[in-house]
């Protein structure tokens, strides 16, 4: 798949999340734009690594070997944090108060994280054959 259609949806979740964000007193809206979010995100992975085994190819073709490894280890920690989301999400809903400082320190690391692996997925693009 052509790189620009991969980064158009990364900038697309991007957005999504800074939307998520800003309705984060919304819980309805809010646990759906953030959901929507997650869900396209590991959509757009599975994109990546069937449409062109990206991670093995480009580990081949990319001049820099480096910012690739620390592309892809930025986006697999951002997916791990979506763990986090998600369990501290569903404790808040489900009424404890305690979590929810832990929820917002969390959001706001995820969300920078998100940014990183947006930024840095300039660096891991894989140069036409
Ligand atoms: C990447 C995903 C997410 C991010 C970045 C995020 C971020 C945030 C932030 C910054 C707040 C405000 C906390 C505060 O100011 O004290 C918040 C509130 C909240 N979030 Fe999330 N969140 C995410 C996913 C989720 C998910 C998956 C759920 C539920 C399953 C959830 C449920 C809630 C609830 C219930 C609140 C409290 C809203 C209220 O005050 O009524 N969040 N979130």
């Amino acid at each position: 798949m052509e790189t620009w259609l991969l980064q158009t949806q990364s900038l697309c979740i991007v957005l999504l999340m800074i939307a998520g964000i800003y309705s984060r007193y919304n819980r309805v809206l809010h646990v759906r734009i953030m959901s929507l979010a997650m869900i396209w995100d590991i959509i757009l992975i599975l994109q990546i690594e069937l449409s062109r085994s990206a991670i093995l190819k480009a580990s081949r073709a990319v001049t820099n070997a480096m910012a690739l490894n620390v592309h892809v280890t930025i986006a697999v920690t951002t997916v791990v944090f979506y763990g986090f989301m998600v369990y501290t999400g569903r404790k808040l809903l489900a009424g404890d108060r305690e979590i929810r400082r832990k929820h917002r320190i969390l959001g706001y690391s995820t969300f920078t994280l998100r940014l990183l692996t947006f930024a840095t997925s300039f660096w891991a693009v894989v140069p036409k054959e």
